[in-house]
């Protein structure tokens, strides 16, 4: 179950991961009560480490739960658990949850947040998947306002995902009242005459670390673009489709509801953004960038 995760680092110890237990009473138990953060790592080097970590305090703070490590504290951490033998990437898991409490859905006034956090192997997305892309469905929104915020709560973004999966599709794109929101682990662009679009930024999606680094290169690199409200009538016609996420990248979508994705092959303009992703990605390796 753990083979790959050496050890993990939780509330100022490292231990086996067997070893790692928390309280039946932790409210990240009891309520889903946390916030988390998943940081690939290339090359031992922690991908857009400050603007995850700035995620992460700012849910903190919205969330009342106070800040448990500093960021030299945080770096620490993160070092020791990439500090493994072997070229691979990995992935650094971060939680904080509220804390230890007798159940009771009011803040406790004095509880040390608990803190949680591991590294394992970053799985490659397989070739197959990048050169004929993936089906998606889309769903209906059923999630709270707050989807801006990165919550251990997921038992909606589970569930739609596992629709998703039952349905032979690799991800479910969420509609709210028409519009596209994000999938239930990813951001979602479409491509309509010639411009990338996404929808913007609001209470309604996750500010994707991996889909503001691609707003950021298409910015940068004159790849026309908009962050603009997407219905899903848009994205059912949209030329070219891909959705992001730190373990998945960037990915191709090629089918959407059972009906093809423009021809039916990852696009020029997915391309294109790919290949600026993964040179960034190259220089975060060669600690030319974070
Ligand atoms: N999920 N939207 C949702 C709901 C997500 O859970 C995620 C990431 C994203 C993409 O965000 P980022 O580019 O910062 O990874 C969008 C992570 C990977 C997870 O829960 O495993």
């Amino acid at each position: 179950m753990f083979q790959h995760v050496q050890r993990v680092y939780l509330n100022g110890e490292f231990t086996a991961p067997a070893e790692a237990t928390v309280s039946a009473f932790d409210r990240g138990f009891i309520f889903g009560d946390g916030i988390y953060e998943v940081i690939p790592a290339y090359g031992g080097r922690p991908f857009r480490w400050h603007e995850h970590l700035q995620r992460l305090n700012r849910n903190l703070a919205v969330m009342g739960i106070p800040r448990p490590l500093d960021t030299a504290c945080w770096e620490e951490v993160a070092a020791a658990l990439l500090d493994v033998p072997g070229p691979a990437d990995l992935y650094l898991y971060l939680q904080v949850t509220r804390g230890v409490a007798p159940r009771d859905h009011l803040f406790p006034a004095r509880t040390e947040p608990t803190v949680f956090a591991y590294s394992n192997l970053l799985s490659p997305v397989p070739a197959d998947q990048l050169e004929q892309g993936v089906a998606v469905i889309t769903l209906p929104e059923i999630r709270w306002q707050r989807c801006d915020l990165k919550t251990t709560s997921l038992i909606a973004n589970v569930w739609l995902r596992q629709q998703a999966d039952d349905a032979g599709a690799a991800e479910a794109i969420l509609v709210r009242d028409g519009e596209v929101t994000e999938g239930s682990a990813t951001n979602v662009f479409a491509v309509m005459d010639g411009e990338v679009i996404t929808p913007p930024l609001s209470n309604a999606l996750l500010p994707g670390i991996t889909r503001n680094l691609v707003v950021e290169l298409m910015q940068r690199f004159g790849v026309s673009h908009r962050e603009q409200a997407l219905s899903r009538e848009q994205l059912l016609s949209a030329r070219e489709c891909w959705i992001t996420s730190s373990t998945k990248e960037v990915l191709p979508v090629t089918r959407i509801d059972g009906e093809p994705v423009g021809e039916g092959r990852p696009g020029p303009l997915f391309r294109r953004v790919y290949d600026l992703f993964q040179r960034y990605k190259q220089e975060c390796r060669a600690g030319k960038t974070a």
